[in-house]
């Protein structure tokens, strides 16, 4: 592909799509502005070489065709002019034209404002290369969506590129699956071995040893015949789960910690029991790993040499809960292996524990990073491989 880092861009208009789709509070604040900060570089690159630089991105899933308070740029465009020490204005009607006046720097709407954003529409995807001489996409968060503001504008742009950050997180994700250094180590946690299901078959075939956490792993503990009491798990994918644990090194929750609270009674000091497989009872929930198997996953973690994560272990929000996602997390922290941790509950975990500076490389994707992990072609990223042979 092209890069932007090696374009002259001197008094060119530049369209720089990032994925600024930061998670909010029920009060409107930002939980967390790691897309922001991680989009920052990219801006300021384009300012130093030159450029008039218009940034665009979603945020949430609007009705199309209709303006959104709620999912207005507003916000983000606050944050951003406070991380760059200066105002960027927020541009709400941009398809047609944009006038930057005295401006090197503007923020254009959520474009998913805009109808026939989401099936990738020919005529606006035009309308939008026509405000640019480079269109640069560099959030490789939306990477995987076809749509009119990362795929289309590609399409049609005078040059389209990849920015900066796009090209670190396909080189990091590169480095970490195409020739991986070996032992190499897959973790991924979270509920359901049905969403995760094409990653975990992804992952058998390429790690050497795959650690499930969560309500997946509670599916891997019912595939080996054992009691999982009311623990999240689904009975229809022990099948799917027992063919996995046939291709690689499966290692699941071997001792737990239980609940027998409710969802809508957890808290952060709510009891649990520490218990071996076979002694759950009917009432409990398995709640997190137990001590002897996150003990083990660290000793695991500290001989590996490539580490990828995705999906907590256990339910880490409630501090009683998150122990062996703690343990994990430091472990990974710790261990000299390259590590790379992507997706929305990872990041929140790497967060509470205070480790981001210790991990090697942490994906602003979620649902793009596992598509990658997968083996998927991203879209966005193809059409500038396209563009990149035809220029
Ligand atoms: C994400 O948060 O995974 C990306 O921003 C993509 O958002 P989408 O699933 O709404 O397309």
């Amino acid at each position: 592909v092209i890069k932007m880092s090696d374009l002259d861009l001197a008094g060119k208009r530049v369209l720089i799509r990032q994925d600024l789709n930061v998670p909010f509070d029920d009060k409107g604040n930002i939980t967390s502005d790691q897309r922001i900060t991680a989009s920052v570089p990219t801006i300021k690159l384009a300012l130093e070489k030159g450029a008039k630089v218009m940034v665009t991105s979603h945020l949430g899933r609007p009705e199309e065709g209709v303006f959104d308070e709620k999912s207005s740029l507003a916000p983000v465009a606050a944050h951003l002019s406070k991380l760059l020490g200066f105002d960027v204005p927020l541009i709400r009607d941009w398809v047609d034209g944009v006038d930057m006046g005295s401006h090197n720097l503007v923020l254009l709407d959520n474009v998913r404002f805009n109808k026939g954003e989401g099936k990738n529409d020919d005529a606006l995807a035009q309308k939008m290369a026509k405000l640019c001489d480079v269109f640069v996409m560099d959030a490789f968060g939306t990477a995987h969506r076809a749509q009119a503001s990362t795929h289309g504008v590609a399409k049609y742009a005078p040059i389209a590129a990849a920015g900066p950050l796009l090209a670190a997180e396909l080189e990091a994700l590169a480095k970490a699956l195409k020739e991986p250094a070996r032992p190499m180590v897959a973790i991924v946690g979270g509920s359901k071995v049905s969403t995760k299901l094409t990653v975990l078959e992804a992952l058998s075939e390429k790690c050497d040893i795959l650690v499930v956490g969560g309500g997946i792993s509670n599916t891997f503990v019912a595939a080996s015949g054992h009691n999982v009491g009311q623990s999240l798990h689904e009975p229809d994918l022990i099948g799917e789960a027992n063919r996995i644990r046939a291709k690689t090194e499966v290692i699941s929750v071997e001792d737990c910690r239980t609940t027998t609270l409710r969802f809508n009674e957890w808290r952060h000091d709510a009891p649990v029991l520490e218990k071996e497989l076979d002694q759950v009872a009917d009432n409990e929930e398995i709640i997190d790993y137990g001590p002897r198997t996150a003990a083990k996953v660290a000793e695991i973690l500290k001989n590996a040499k490539t580490i990828i994560w995705n999906g907590p272990v256990g339910v880490f929000e409630f501090d009683a809960f998150g122990k062996g996602t703690e343990t994990i997390a430091r472990a990974i922290a710790a261990s000299d292996a390259f590590s790379i941790a992507g997706g929305g509950d990872t990041l929140a975990a790497i967060d509470k524990y205070d480790l981001a500076d210790q991990i090697s490389y942490i994906s602003t994707g979620g649902g793009a990073f596992l598509e990658f992990v997968e083996g998927k072609t991203l879209p966005a990223v193809a059409i500038l491989e396209e563009r990149a042979k035809a220029q």
